[in-house]
């Protein structure tokens, strides 16, 4: 293990990391899913040393903590998950009291650590657990390469704990540095300035300046390539998947430009996108300047990026103005929607972002039913309460698609120029800031109040985020290119016509459109028709399998099974698993199918996959 080096203290303290004043952050808010108290004692940066070990599967970590403290401040308060804690220091060189309190299953351990009223920095001296949350060490068969294993994070929205002790709350912002240690073959990366070479010393530093909270604490360890899109963007990935990449995310600046254009200078300097491995759980996740994501979004037809466009959006919504906790999630993923459409409309026309509005409307009026016949009604409120729950039961299409459609009807209420003007200014003055359901309201309000005359209604308000369900007024989006679509399944029902002339403009979206509004029952032979039509079972593209797969499962069209366990042994993202087993467990023997299956498959997934379908088939 290392220890700081007191030159790079003073190094630090020289360029003005040393402990602000508490008055400096007033936005604190009481988040239930940290134990850390912000107002007393509170982080402002992190300098972390680490060596990354494949064989034990573990981080052996030095996070060496400036702090912010009131006066009368006895302790600081950090959150850990599984972590083995050796020692405390205070400012380098003095032990610390500290205790640790019993763990509490999803939330783990608060790590309460004694300060002085002078105390600049506490160092932890720690160890990760192999079962650490966040992190997934892959072996050599489960990359592209089979050579050299990998690794890689996953911290929102509380794993950061595991890996790293923090103030694991979206409140609490600072920035970090760090030095980190991997097998000398293999390259490091992380959420901040980032090598474009393999350095062979296995030594890399790293450098955050933008403050950001715990969640976008993020690593990548592996062999791994860089190439270049633009001279600030670029793709990383295995080296047999680089180019492909390159190839499939060719207009990542157009997207960045475009995007600037909308809302607002891009801050994060580079923005990168790394494809990691197969099991990763999300599409992806917009870790600063570098965005993690699903090989599965490489399509061969760019028809998948607006997933890219989603994280690049983060960026803004989410990264600069922050969900202030997860109940407030919808901050986050509605705007991040709404900015990804905009961002879609604008470099490929509205006749195609109009098919993302639809499919997203669809899948909202679906999850609003799940919920209500499942007893979840409430959590179809786009202000969740979440108290004593894991913050993953808020990821629902909620969040994301009527906080998307709630700042939609904004929009069409009362103006695009007007809406833009407010999102573009909201950015700016809440930029590196937490904010909650209740600021951003009082911010809408009084901006349209103020700028335009306009006032919106507190009765629109409650109907849209403190209500179940959508209000009747719910945009409805209307897509020309699926019209076609609609009409081309009204021709197969009416003659039984299927002319492959209709579809070959079809791009992913339409295909989705079609395998969503089949008719509610389908023979085997009429799923031997359209398999033959489409070649579904044969898709390489992973968001048409997955529907179609779905109704071979409904349909008992046994064809597809071997494509279907493949299938879900080699994919690790939630977002596919999960209507593949539910639609499995449908009937008793689907789930003991399911469950063969998923034992053979969960070696290969996340905690965060794992933590779900433990639940589901078990
Ligand atoms: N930030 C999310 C992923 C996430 C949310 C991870 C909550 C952990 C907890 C990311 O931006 C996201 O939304 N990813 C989506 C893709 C998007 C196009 C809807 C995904 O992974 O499917
Ligand atoms: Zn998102």
């Amino acid at each position: 293990m290392k220890s700081i080096p007191y030159f790079f203290t003073l190094f630090l303290l020289a360029v003005g990391c040393e402990p602000k004043t508490m008055k400096e952050q007033p936005n604190m808010i009481q988040d239930s899913h940290s134990f850390s108290k912000p107002s007393e004692a509170r982080v402002t940066h992190l300098h972390w040393v680490a060596t990354i070990d494949f064989s034990s599967k573990t981080i052996t970590a030095t996070a060496t903590w400036q702090i912010a403290a009131a006066g009368d401040a006895k302790e600081i308060i950090f959150d850990t998950k599984d972590l083995s804690i050796e020692k405390v220091l205070l400012d380098n060189d003095q032990v610390a009291t500290y205790k640790l309190t019993d763990a509490v299953p999803t939330f783990g351990q608060a790590l309460a650590v004694g300060i002085e009223r002078d105390t600049k920095t506490v160092s932890i001296f720690y160890k990760t657990s192999p079962d650490a949350e966040a992190l997934q060490w892959l072996s050599p068969q489960q990359t592209a390469g089979k050579k050299n294993p990998f690794l890689f994070t996953q911290s929102q929205a509380i794993l950061a704990r595991s890996w790293v002790p923090c103030q694991d709350s979206p409140s609490v912002r600072f920035t970090y540095d760090s030095e980190v240690t991997v097998p000398s073959n293999l390259l490091a990366l992380m959420s901040a300035s980032n090598p474009k070479t393999i350095n062979h010393t296995g030594v890399y530093q790293f450098r955050m300046t933008q403050p950001i909270p715990s969640y976008l604490l993020a690593l990548a360890v592996g062999e791994i390539n860089y190439q270049d899109i633009s001279s600030r963007s670029g793709v990383y990935a295995e080296p047999s998947i680089v180019d492909t990449a390159a190839w499939e995310f060719a207009d990542l600046e157009k997207m960045i430009s475009g995007a600037e254009e909308l809302y607002g200078k891009y801050r994060w300097d580079q923005y990168d996108v790394i494809v990691l491995p197969p099991s990763f759980p999300f599409g992806g996740m917009e870790n600063p300047r570098i965005t993690f994501a699903t090989p599965t979004i490489l399509a061969g037809d760019r028809s998948l990026t607006s997933l890219i466009a989603h994280e690049l959006a983060h960026s803004w919504s989410g990264n600069l103005v922050t969900n202030a906790t997860w109940e407030d999630f919808w901050l986050n993923e509605g705007f991040t929607v709404y900015f990804e459409h905009r961002i879609m409309e604008k470099l490929y026309g509205k006749d195609y972002s109009e098919m993302l509005a639809l499919l997203a409307r669809q899948s909202l009026d679906e999850t609003i039913e799940d919920l209500k016949t499942h007893d979840n009604y409430a959590d179809t409120k786009l202000k969740l309460n979440l108290k004593g729950r894991n913050p993953d039961e808020g990821v629902t299409d909620i969040a994301y698609n009527k906080g998307y459609f709630f700042l939609r009807s904004i929009e069409e209420k009362h103006g695009r120029e007007k809406f833009d003007r407010f999102i573009k200014d909201y950015f700016n003055e809440n930029a590196f800031k937490a904010m909650d359901t209740e600021g951003f309201t009082a911010y809408l309000k009084n901006y349209y109040q103020t700028k335009y005359s306009i006032s919106i209604e507190d009765n629109f308000l409650k109907a849209w985020i403190y209500t179940e369900g959508l209000p009747a007024d719910c945009p409805q989006p209307v897509s020309t290119r699926f019209e076609k679509v609609n009409a081309f399944l009204q021709q197969w029902k009416a003659s039984g016509k299927l002319d492959p002339q209709q579809t070959s403009t079809w791009s992913t979206h339409e295909w989705l459109h079609f395998l969503k509004n089949l008719p509610d029952s389908l023979a085997r032979s009429q799923m031997e028709i359209l398999d033959n039509f489409g070649h579904f079972t044969s898709s390489g593209n992973a968001e048409i399998l997955t529907v179609w797969l779905t109704n071979a499962i409904r349909y008992d069209y046994t064809p597809a099974d071997a494509t279907l366990e493949h299938f879900l042994i080699h994919t690790g993202r939630r977002k596919f698993l999960n209507p593949l087993y539910q639609e499995l467990i449908k009937t008793p023997e689907g789930k003991k199918r399911a469950k063969g299956i998923y034992r053979k498959a969960r070696p290969n997934y996340h905690f965060v996959a794992t933590n779900t379908f433990d639940k589901l088939l078990n």
